[in-house]
């Protein structure tokens, strides 16, 4: 029998180099991070395992640490030598931390910040992406504790894969089992390879309602919560992209640290940033709700019923800053609008494409179920200039925000653009 000799295969090592913390949590799927472990050590990822201490109870440390090549961290202290495990620079160390299992408990503590393992600890200090997979029973699975907890994670930037459905150790049949190893590391793999493709681009984008003043009580406004452009601006981020981000009143925060967020009150306001980050832009999306009309005047003092039964505010338009955007465009620079409609949507978001100049046009439907204004999800339908037409399924606000950037570097040929990391 031939042997292949060291170097002579033509499988390339996506994750050589590739830092990656492993916490493992005390469920029955914790058996299958040894082969998840084994298939990123294959891959050429440094693995450092850290473990709760239920975890132990389903794996043995030593099976670990020997197919890792690291002592497996669990306590905060050696026993016996007193050594101290810093969970800061192992979070530091980390290009991703994975968490698979993670248990409901587990995802519980990292909701709330309850750092009382080196899992959630390390967790805690985490800096680059955190990617869990969810393993448990299938009632505790659809706990509404459990689905809050899960949507909260994916609000503080967290991925998730899915787990699937089928025999679980309970000898129950649902949902619950922990993805594949196969499948968690085909995530990983997309995570490296689409966190670096916006590097050097610089994206504007508007999120959020607008509020014109009436009095110095009074507003008109709309119900934008700003999820929608808020989880666009986490995803160029995490993927390299120099972000502007110009957001009416939300009660949102952002939680990538290099978002650059200019907090703004009426359109006019919103106009003025906007088109002050596009001049740089290569990339814009208009996801604010923007307000078309404002009061032609604003009372300086708060207005008096004063027994009238009737009253009138004269309003005056509002810029349209996709359409004032549209027309400084210059060759290499990219615009995505929204167009959130009842009625005639295909037609309708078709004209806001060639009104507004855009290069896509993002329609959702207040029709459908789940989509739309201060939801979690959203089921969107993709325009493209060059006439293609993408529908989507219904999906988490986050992960309809990957598929509005994914189709956009489409657009612009960027997606396999040459990058190091
Ligand atoms: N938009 C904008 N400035 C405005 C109005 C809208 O930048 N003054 C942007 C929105 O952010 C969105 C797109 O234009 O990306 C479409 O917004 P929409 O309110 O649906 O469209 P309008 O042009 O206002 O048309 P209509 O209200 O008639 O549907």
């Amino acid at each position: 029998m031939k042997r292949r000799r060291n170097g002579g295969s033509k499988h390339i090592l996506m994750l050589k180099g590739k830092h990656i913390v492993l916490g493992i949590s005390g469920g029955i799927a914790a058996y299958k991070s040894v082969f998840l472990l084994r298939l990123l050590v294959k891959e050429g990822a440094e693995v450092q395992v850290v473990i709760t201490p239920n975890g132990k109870e389903f794996i043995t440390p030593v099976t670990l640490s020997a197919l890792s090549q690291h002592p497996v961290v669990c306590d905060f202290f050696t026993a016996n030598t007193g050594e101290w495990h810093s969970h800061v620079s192992l979070g530091l160390w980390a290009d991703l931390m994975v968490i698979a299992p993670a248990t409901a408990s587990t995802m519980a503590k990292m909701v709330t910040g309850v750092a009382d393992n080196m899992l959630v600890t390390t967790y805690l200090s985490a800096k680059e992406h955190v990617m869990v997979a969810p393993a448990m029973d299938l009632d505790m699975w659809a706990h509404p504790s459990t689905q809050r907890n899960i949507e909260q994670l994916r609000r503080d930037g967290v991925e998730i894969v899915m787990p699937g459905s089928g025999e679980l150790a309970s000898g129950l049949s649902g949902k619950g089992r922990m993805a594949e190893p196969e499948e968690i590391v085909s995530r990983i793999k997309e995570y490296f390879s689409r966190s670096c493709d916006m590097e050097g681009m610089k994206v504007l984008i508007t999120a959020g309602p607008t509020c014109e003043r009436i009095d110095p009580v009074r507003y008109i406004g709309n119900y934008s919560s700003g999820k929608m452009g808020f989880a666009i601006a986490e995803e160029c981020a995490s993927r390299g992209a120099e972000v502007t981000l110009v957001a009416g009143p939300v009660s949102l925060s952002t939680v990538n640290p290099s978002i650059h967020r200019v907090d703004v009150e009426s359109a006019v306001e919103m106009c003025e940033a906007a088109r002050k980050a596009f001049a740089n832009a290569d990339v814009a999306v208009f996801a604010a709700a923007v307000a078309d009309y404002r009061p032609a005047e604003t009372a300086e003092s708060k207005i008096k019923r004063e027994n009238a039964d009737e009253m009138t505010i004269r309003m005056v338009r509002n810029p349209d800053i996709a359409a004032l955007c549209g027309k400084m465009k210059r060759a290499g620079q990219t615009t995505v609008g929204f167009a959130l409609e009842t009625d005639n949507e295909r037609i309708n978001a078709a004209h806001k494409l060639e009104k507004k100049n855009l290069d896509m046009v993002v329609m959702n439907s207040l029709r459908d179920k789940g989509a739309g204004f201060r939801t979690d999800t959203n089921k969107i339908t993709i325009f493209a200039r060059e006439g293609s037409v993408t529908e989507f399924p219904l999906k988490s606000k986050s992960e309809v925000a990957r598929d509005i950037v994914d189709a956009m570097l489409r657009f612009r040929g960027n997606v396999d653009a040459e990058c190091e990391r």
